[in-house]
């Protein structure tokens, strides 16, 4: 089993999901925005990128994947919503394009499985809620566009070679590994639970609230926010159903089912440190819809997925957590 992107954010709990789980695994990542010490020592770990076609057939023969065995699950991308905006071309080369590369090497080599990391992105702003698979793919930006052409480059060659996907749509993935072996390591984060527990812990003055009368209870956003060991669980699951019905292809979304809102978030930070975060009432991020909730329906039906840290509060702590330690990796990783 080969996971693109290991030393990310959620690859890198997949990888430790997946070595729990008792699965072979190794990881190919170009730490472009993945960190070394991300990816358990023990694991054969190839720094590259996916683009390199000479590598990945390496790997594919040093891993005994091939020939109708093995799998992928591919995280490495780029996802950054605004740089997509910005650069739209590099979105379409290195998520898109890199993604064709890989598809093409996993059909020449007949690895039969692939394991792709999408977003509720794909949904722009949606009217609904919750969102359903079958709630229309809008996407509203290049980052969106890159995810879901990738979904359609899978399901085409899926109907025309001995290959099936599942992709994954993720809603607010948020937290880390509750044993603090990994978590959301990357500078500069946007995301509202990252930059709240850094907030709290001094990293930063204070947390901008991005619009305050969408028409949500309490006027502020709302998102469903699911924790990354969640979500790693829900990738070994969904593995397995790939590899059960070779045949079946599967798109499913990843979340709870129930939004917060950022004041919600805002007040549960500040429950679990017994602080108080500065707030800052700031104008709307543009493209952020109102409301985006999961309806995952189909993912709780079609694989034993049973959700162990689907509260608030744990999330936040688990963040917390893995924020407190980070510094120290940091040092001596410099
Ligand atoms: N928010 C704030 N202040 C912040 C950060 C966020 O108020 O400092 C608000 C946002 O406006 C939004 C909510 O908190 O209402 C969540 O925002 P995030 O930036 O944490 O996450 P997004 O919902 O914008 O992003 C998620 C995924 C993306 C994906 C997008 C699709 O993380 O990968 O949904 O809409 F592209």
């Amino acid at each position: 089993m080969l996971v693109t992107g290991g030393a990310g954010y959620i690859g890198s709990h997949a990888v430790h999901a997946l070595r729990d789980a008792g699965r072979n695994v190794a990881v190919i990542d170009n730490l472009s925005t993945g960190f070394r010490f991300a990816v358990p020592d023990d694991v054969p770990f190839y720094e590259g990128d996916i683009a390199d076609s000479a590598l990945l057939a390496r790997i594919f023969a040093e891993q005994g994947m091939g020939d109708g065995s093995g799998a992928i699950m591919h995280f490495a991308g780029s996802i950054i919503v605004p740089e997509s905006v910005a650069k739209p071309l590099y979105y379409y080369e290195n998520n898109t394009g890199k993604s064709r590369g890989l598809i093409e090497a996993a059909v020449a080599h007949g690895v039969p499985h692939i394991l792709f990391s999408s977003t509720a992105a794909t949904y722009g702003v949606p009217d609904v809620s919750p969102v359903t698979e079958q709630t229309p793919t809008q996407p509203i930006n290049p980052y969106g566009w890159s995810k879901l052409m990738t979904e359609q480059m899978l399901a085409d060659t899926a109907a025309a070679y001995p290959l099936n996907f599942c992709a994954l749509r993720y809603f607010n993935v948020a937290g880390a590994d509750p044993q603090v072996r990994t978590g959301q390591s990357t500078a500069g984060a946007t995301h509202l639970i990252k930059v709240a527990v850094e907030a709290a812990l001094g990293k930063r003055d204070a947390v901008s609230i991005f619009g305050t009368n969408y028409d949500t209870p309490d006027g502020t956003g709302v998102r469903d926010y699911i924790h990354v060991g969640d979500l790693a669980a829900a990738h070994v699951l969904a593995l397995d159903a790939l590899i059960a019905e070779p045949s079946r292809s599967l798109t499913m979304n990843c979340g709870y089912g129930r939004g917060f809102s950022v004041l919600e978030v805002l007040d549960a930070v500040d429950r679990v440190t017994g602080g108080r975060i500065k707030r800052v009432f700031a104008g709307r991020r543009a493209g952020d819809p109102a409301k985006l909730v999961a309806d995952s329906a189909l993912l709780r039906a079609t694989v034993p997925w049973t959700p162990r840290f689907d509260d608030l509060e744990t999330i936040i702590e688990h963040a917390l957590a893995w924020e407190e330690k980070l510094p120290t990796l940091r040092r001596s990783a410099a």
